[in-house]
């Protein structure tokens, strides 16, 4: 299936060559190879590390002109993934998808993207001044989180704004989610748009059947993957896949080296090498047994009182068309806690870290590094938990409807740059925010920068508040008041 050989890892080896000839180093970085570094912090990370802490040159490659090992590990994930080029980038997916945007789109060029974007997203639309035209994602009442954007949704977008040069999607979600890719990837090329998809949760799509198909599978023109989040990558180290044909691949190119520092790490990016390596030769067994633990643990949690653990149930519900099923999520709201109280007692009290909670849930990332032993003291823990607090508490009521999103007439670069001054938030009606408003459950914006503060919106932060949810986003944590654009 593959068109190169998948055992091997340029980059790896070459700091390998460079390690094993124990060259001596009149370069940076100062710490020369460790000999130079505190022993305080040597003596945890050991020698080896250090030893191929590197910098640019011809042995080990340049990640902005990439000739030598550096150009082959790219062409090994670009076939590895199924895409034409794949970039490297060292400062994580966020880096990636402010590359992709400012590859895509420019000052004035409309994007259309869902609602509840990560933060590197709206980044990229401040720097590109990009303007973005919104979807709302399926929010599901119970588990109180968001789920995909519909086709449906896609196609509706683009019809009321024909002009919009690219649509963005996240999939899957954090909670593992996906939605009909394939389908929206031909919409959005129907229409003659770019698709980019924020697949920071998917890099290992596409190399076990069990799991929902990948972006590029699926057909999409650009994708940032977080391989450092689920597979076996360091942290920071991502990757960015592009099907040529729509988007420029030079252009992506020279973004990237715009916004990439000239210091790369060579451990990140080695171990990113390792990582494509790893996945495309073992993937389909590794994965299997990560899949199996999962669905073992769900299983377990859900025969816990006042716990629940969505899975295969929730197929068919809007925006709901495939699951990855190593993301455990936990619903606790049946137990009267918080997710957030709940992530603190398993960290406090059982050494036991979330990756995530927000008010009604907790979320395991399940992956080729766990063991049943670790799942079982996970299943153990909640158990106990559950023992001391199922029905000893009253439970939060459902997430509330959102309200409209509000008229926007200041693009987020115009509302990022303007003046802007503090006003109680009774009193912000008719003014232009300059600042975030999320609710939560679910995470989603219910005002972005440039956007029209509405009474409806105030009466809604009011309703959350009444109903004990959540408000956040402003300067001010209690959200009593609100930065609005001075438009003088
Ligand atoms: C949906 C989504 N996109 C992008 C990112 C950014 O990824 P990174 O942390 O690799 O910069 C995250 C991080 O959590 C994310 O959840």
């Amino acid at each position: 299936m593959y068109k190169m050989d998948q055992t091997q890892t340029p980059i790896f080896d070459a700091l390998m060559e460079y390690h094993n000839r124990d060259t001596v180093p009149f370069h940076v970085p100062g710490h020369k190879r460790g000999d130079g570094m505190d022993n305080k912090f040597k003596d945890f990370v050991g020698s080896n590390i250090l030893s191929i802490d590197v910098t640019v040159f011809k042995l080990v490659d340049s990640l902005h002109h990439p000739t030598g090992p550096i150009k082959k590990a790219m062409q090994l994930a670009a076939d590895a993934y199924g895409s034409d080029m794949a970039f490297i980038s060292i400062h994580g997916t966020s880096g990636a998808i402010q590359a992709m945007i400012m590859s895509v789109v420019k000052e004035g060029d409309k994007i259309i993207i869902p609602r509840n974007v990560h933060k590197s997203v709206t980044a990229g639309i401040i720097l590109s001044g990009a303007v973005p035209v919104y979807m709302q994602p399926e929010i599901d009442k119970n588990i109180g989180i968001a789920h995909g954007v519909t086709p449906e949704t896609v196609e509706r977008t683009i019809k009321e704004n024909p002009d919009a040069k690219a649509v963005l999607i996240i999939n899957p979600t954090y909670y593992g989610v996906a939605t009909d890719i394939k389908r929206i990837a031909e919409i959005v090329h129907s229409y003659d748009k770019i698709l980019i998809v924020d697949e920071a949760h998917g890099p290992h799509l596409g190399f076990n059947d069990k799991l929902p198909i990948s972006s590029m599978q699926a057909g999409a023109d650009i994708c940032a993957q977080s391989t450092h989040k689920i597979i076996g990558s360091m942290t920071q180290s991502s990757f960015l896949q592009v099907r040529a044909g729509r988007v420029d691949i030079n252009r992506v190119q020279q973004v990237m080296n715009l916004l990439q520092t000239t210091s790369p790490s060579y451990p990140l990016m080695a171990s990113l090498d390792v990582a494509r390596m790893q996945i495309a030769t073992k993937g389909k067994e590794l994965l299997d047994r990560a899949i199996e633990l999962a669905e073992y643990t769900r299983e377990k949690i859900n025969q816990i009182p006042g716990l629940y653990c969505f899975g295969k149930e929730i197929l068919g519900q809007p925006g709901v068309y495939a699951l990855d099923p190593t993301k455990i999520t936990v619903t606790v709201r049946g137990l009267g806690l918080t997710g957030y109280e709940v992530d603190q007692i398993l960290a406090d009290e059982y050494h036991i870290q979330m990756e995530l909670s927000d008010l009604y849930n907790i979320l395991a990332v399940g992956s080729f590094g766990d063991t049943k032993e670790k799942m079982d003291k996970f299943i153990d823990a909640l158990k106990d938990i559950s023992d001391r607090y199922y029905g000893t508490r009253e439970v939060k009521g459902e997430v509330l409807d959102i309200p409209a999103i509000p008229k926007q007439v200041l693009t987020p670069r115009q509302a990022f740059n303007a003046k802007k001054w503090s006003l109680p938030l009774h009193d912000s009606i008719g003014k232009v925010s300059g600042e975030f408003l999320l609710a939560y459950p679910p995470g989603i914006p219910i005002v972005c920068p440039g956007e029209i503060i509405t009474q409806e919106i105030v009466d809604y932060v009011q309703a959350l508040k009444d109903a004990n949810l959540y408000v956040q986003g402003t300067e001010d944590p209690d959200v009593n008041f609100i930065k609005v654009v001075d438009m003088e």
